[in-house]
């Protein structure tokens, strides 16, 4: 995009920063304070001091991020304070970063911030899980487990960047009625938490064991007017129309007209294409990188109409995530 400052333009950046520091203080801060914490309790202060505490962490934790559409970042429940010395420490000594290939054009406090309210938020792992704490720059150290999370974390980043930039930018044109909020795809909007998401879990039991979307082979969905059809297909087309209403928590006629559901006049059902499309991209695309499990709608909605894991705009994502600022 022939952006040569490894600056961003001013409007997005501001708010970025903003969020950032505000957010990052926030985590970075409640952090000292729970090691504060710990050692007051260790010299043994007054019940009543530790119990104010413990609600003043409690009502932090239990804060929902501004950076999400409806998510909890609970990062003081994994991020160990050496974890917590050695951010600070990388902060305090290096001017840029060192080997960032995604994510360029960060600082280093902003890069720390994303990996606090992003990585480390949306996956419930410590920076351990990918890094050696004695140099955050490196790829290879003695953990070849950690290692290899470093390298499928990288390929998730850019994962993400694409499907932004290449998936979600095709909703605005879909419809004159409706317009996309703008949320953005991060970490947390499949991992919600946790470092192995599962996309299809016990609780889709009304679908049998074996139903996953028709990726490869959307045509199977389109059961009207058709005489080559067989009750399997019909079949198919219920579970995956029954898995989009539980994934979303939203009736048929969120994406139809009751009266007949072959035409395209609700946006819903065009959205609903493009993610289909876009889940069979994400298959076949990085399929490798998701250890067998195939994508699902319940993976990003969770039972909502917008993923709760998402984040709220591009001003809350690092430029190199997102699309390219049109406004510069
Ligand atoms: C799930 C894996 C993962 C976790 C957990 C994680 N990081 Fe990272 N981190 C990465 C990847 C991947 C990169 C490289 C990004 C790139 O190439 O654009 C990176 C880069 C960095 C860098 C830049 C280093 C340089 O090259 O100068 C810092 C600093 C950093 N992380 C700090 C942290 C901190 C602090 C934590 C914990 C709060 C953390 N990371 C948690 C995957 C992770
Ligand atoms: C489109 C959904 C999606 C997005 C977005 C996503 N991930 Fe993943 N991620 C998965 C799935 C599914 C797995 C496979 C889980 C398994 O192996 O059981 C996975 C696995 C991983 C693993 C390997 C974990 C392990 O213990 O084997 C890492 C590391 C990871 N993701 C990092 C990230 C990071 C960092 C981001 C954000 C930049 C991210 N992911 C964004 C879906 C996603
Ligand atoms: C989240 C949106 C969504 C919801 C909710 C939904 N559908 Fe669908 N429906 C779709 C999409 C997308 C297609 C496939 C269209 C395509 O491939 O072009 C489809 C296809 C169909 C078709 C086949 C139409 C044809 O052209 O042959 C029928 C019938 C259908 N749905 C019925 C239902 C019923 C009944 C429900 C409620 C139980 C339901 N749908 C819920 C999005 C939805
Ligand atoms: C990788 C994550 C991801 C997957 C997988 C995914 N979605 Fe979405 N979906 C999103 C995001 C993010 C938005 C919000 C877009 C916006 O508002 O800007 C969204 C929005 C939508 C909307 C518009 C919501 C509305 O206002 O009515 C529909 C409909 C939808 N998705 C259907 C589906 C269906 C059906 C599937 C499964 C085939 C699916 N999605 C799979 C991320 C995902």
């Amino acid at each position: 995009m022939g952006r040569d400052s490894k600056y961003m333009s001013g409007g997005r950046r501001v708010a970025f920063l903003i969020t950032f520091l505000i957010v990052t203080f926030t985590l970075v801060g409640s952090g000292y304070w729970v090691l504060n914490f710990v050692r007051n309790r260790t010299v043994a202060e007054s019940t009543e001091r530790t119990v104010g505490a413990t609600q003043n962490v409690m009502a932090m934790q239990d804060a929902l991020s501004p950076i999400y559409i409806n998510y909890i970042v609970r990062t003081d429940n994994y991020v160990s304070a050496e974890s917590y010395v050695a951010m600070a420490a990388y902060v305090q000594q290096n001017v840029e970063t060192q080997n960032v290939q995604v994510l360029t054009g960060l600082a280093p406090s902003e890069i720390v911030g994303y990996m606090m309210n992003h990585v480390v938020g949306g996956m419930g792992v410590d920076c351990t899980y990918c890094h050696s704490l004695e140099n955050f720059a490196a790829d290879e150290w003695e953990d070849e487990v950690a290692m290899a999370n470093k390298v499928k974390a990288r390929q998730h980043l850019l994962m993400s960047a694409d499907l932004n930039q290449n998936w979600l930018t095709k909703l605005p044109a879909l419809s004159d009625q409706k317009q996309p909020s703008g949320a953005q795809i991060t970490c947390a909007t499949c991992h919600n938490g946790v470092p192995k998401p599962e996309p299809w879990p016990d609780e889709q039991v009304a679908l049998p064991d074996d139903y996953r979307l028709p990726l490869n082979n959307l045509d199977v969905l389109l059961v009207n007017a058709r005489d080559d059809i067989s009750l399997d297909a019909v079949q198919y087309n219920q579970y995956t129309m029954y898995h989009m209403n539980t994934s979303m928590n939203v009736g048929c006629t969120h994406c139809h007209n009751s009266r007949y559901f072959p035409s395209y006049e609700r946006p819903a059902k065009d959205y609903s294409v493009m993610m289909l499309e876009m889940s069979e991209h994400i298959w076949n695309e990085y399929g490798e990188t998701f250890n067998g499990k195939e994508p699902s709608c319940l993976m990003c909605h969770q039972g909502a109409i917008i993923p709760p894991g998402a984040a709220v705009s591009v001003d809350v994502m690092p430029e190199a995530l997102v699309p390219a600022s049109t406004t510069q």
